[in-house]
């Protein structure tokens, strides 16, 4: 596996590949790998013949009080575990060389992301955008993974591509799980014992409010009562929304289509930390 540090080489690999007529896959992560993104890695390699994973904690979708400074940066063991997963190029840039001084230029894609996590995180997804949109342009990818976990961000990722005229293909993985149902996360490290052992909920409620669309209830109010009924039954998360959406506007709905995104957002109580969920009713994002 090969480890590249600037651009202009991370550039020039892949249209070397390009050139030999191999198919590029892009996985694009900010590292703290777990099982969700060898699952990522895993798809892009059935996808293309050359895998690049990019692994940088991008500052510009940090709030000034969220966690950028702690977010775990453990760099060996994610490129040892790349490596295991037959990744061939972990790409690795530094902050200087991904936002030099006087950097200036951000893509914000706009409508779909006030709400759900934009309305708590303002700024996020323009950071998201921005950051994605110079690695599609400096790995220029054939296809590009994403885990169906950020649902949001799947969203506004496949809206900028589609409204910028991308030609990168963007494929969505399913949600990787713990054996009670919490979505991986690198920030599940940050989870007390307490919290971890209550953290399941999220996916059980979640689970029965898919069950009820599944009965047949089209009630949005419905099937979010259902998920807060068991979400409050919990003392270690703090809700910060439920919302069902229709996946093209990321509007709220009153009766719920098909497809419809069913998100949750939690705080924990103890360490504060922001868990994120989702599925999705009726079809696919
Ligand atoms: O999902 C993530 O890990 C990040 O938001 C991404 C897509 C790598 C951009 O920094």
């Amino acid at each position: 596996m090969e480890i590249i540090i600037s651009p202009e080489r991370m550039y020039e690999f892949s249209e070397q590949c390009r050139s030999r007529g191999q198919r590029v896959a892009l996985v694009p992560t900010m590292g703290a790998l777990h099982r969700g993104h060898i699952s990522l890695l895993d798809i892009a390699r059935r996808q293309a013949d050359v895998t690049v994973m990019s692994i940088f904690v991008n500052p510009t979708q940090f709030g000034p009080r969220e966690d950028f400074n702690e977010y775990p940066r453990p760099f060996e063991e994610d490129c040892r575990k790349a490596e295991m997963a037959l990744c061939d190029v972990v790409f690795a840039p530094t902050r200087e060389m991904m936002y030099p001084d006087n950097y200036n230029t951000f893509v914000s894609v706009e409508n779909i992301t006030e709400r759900l996590c934009g309305a708590s995180r303002p700024g996020h997804f323009r950071g998201v955008a921005t950051v994605v949109l110079k690695f599609f342009n400096i790995v220029n990818p054939h296809v590009a993974l994403f885990g169906q976990k950020d649902a949001q961000q799947v969203l506004v990722i496949k809206r900028m591509v589609e409204d910028l005229n991308h030609p990168v293909k963007i494929a969505v993985a399913p949600i990787i799980r713990e054996n009670d149902g919490l979505a991986m996360s690198s920030r599940n490290a940050y989870l007390t014992k307490e919290e971890r052992a209550e953290a399941g909920t999220i996916k059980r409620s979640l689970d029965q409010g898919l069950k009820c669309y599944e009965k047949g209830e089209r009630n949005a109010a419905v099937i979010k009562n259902e998920i807060t009924s068991i979400l409050s039954r919990t003392d270690f998360l703090s809700m910060e929304y439920i919302e069902i959406v229709d996946t093209r506007t990321v509007r709220p709905v009153d009766t719920v289509p098909s497809p419809a995104l069913i998100a949750v957002a939690c705080r924990t109580t103890q360490s504060k930390t922001r868990l994120i969920d989702n599925v999705i009713a009726g079809g696919s994002i």
